[in-house]
């Protein structure tokens, strides 16, 4: 079980002698259990990235906290890393390598013996069809390649937890589905998943339950069919804009 409680990140620098603070993330607090995918929605700068940031201890917390059993990212980091997956768009691959020695390199790294990784190797290349490319280097690879190797990466210590941050973001329609088939197959094996998304379509198709998330405050929090009953409303990303763009049902206000 992953506990976020009363999370609070605000950002502090200092530009020429002035320092500018954002409120990055204000009083956020869900839960999400093993066999469940929650949905972190939000626009652009509503504060996903630094809240997945501050579950997978990347960042600390200004104030509030977070729980995985009995584990939590204040006190207990080595725990929760080794529990958690980690998954971001600005992680850098190196384009030398190939996904397979990537794999050998990581599970190393995580003090994997060398049969577990070949078990990990095996498991992962073939969930996420990987087979054709895995012994070509990272540089020659697709957009969507190179994502199913960071996917497969950030599982290789079998991580009981999994945070993916935009996970689908800029891939083709079938690398997406084929990464959405195989979280919703990753939940169903009582693993805990948390990811983001602004695209609703994605959000709709696998989260069990969503947070609607603006201007780092979680606006909504439950199924879809609780979010969509209280707003009387029959659409998800209907309830989305009506955040987003308050008052201006649909368009965009330039005014300012
Ligand atoms: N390292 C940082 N320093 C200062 N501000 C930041 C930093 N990272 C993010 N922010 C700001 O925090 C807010 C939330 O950003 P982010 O968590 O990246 O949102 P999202 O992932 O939803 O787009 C934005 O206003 C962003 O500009
Ligand atoms: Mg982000």
């Amino acid at each position: 079980m992953l506990r976020v409680e009363n999370l609070f990140k605000v950002y502090k620098n200092r530009k020429k002698n002035v320092t500018e603070t954002v409120e990055a993330v204000k009083d956020v607090s869900f839960e999400c259990s093993p066999g469940e995918i929650f949905g972190l929605l939000g626009p652009n700068g509503a504060g996903k990235t630094t809240t997945l940031r501050c579950i997978s201890t990347l960042i600390k917390p200004t104030s509030g906290n977070v729980y995985i059993d009995r584990y939590n990212v204040l006190n207990d980091e080595k725990a929760i890393r080794s529990r958690i997956g980690f998954l971001t768009s600005d992680m850098k691959l190196d384009g030398f390598f190939t996904p397979d020695y990537m794999m050998d390199y990581f599970g190393a790294l995580n003090k994997m013996s060398k049969d577990d990784i070949q078990l990990r190797k095996d498991y992962l290349f073939n969930e996420l069809q990987m087979s054709d490319f895995i012994h070509k280097k990272i540089d020659k690879l697709s957009t969507g390649m190179k994502q199913k190797t960071a996917i497969a990466i950030s599982l290789i210590h079998d991580p009981e937890v999994i945070i993916f941050d935009e996970p689908t973001n800029g891939l083709d329609v079938i690398t997406s589905k084929s990464v959405t088939d195989f979280l919703k197959k990753y939940a169903q094996a009582g693993k805990t998943i948390v990811i983001s998304t602004h695209i609703m379509h994605v959000a709709e198709k696998i989260c069990d339950r969503f947070g609607i998330l603006v201007e780092g405050e979680l606006k909504e929090i439950g199924s879809l069919n609780d979010i969509l009953e209280n707003n009387s409303s029959d659409s998800l990303e209907d309830v989305f804009f009506g955040y987003i763009l308050p008052g201006s049902e649909g368009e965009v206000s330039h005014a300012q």
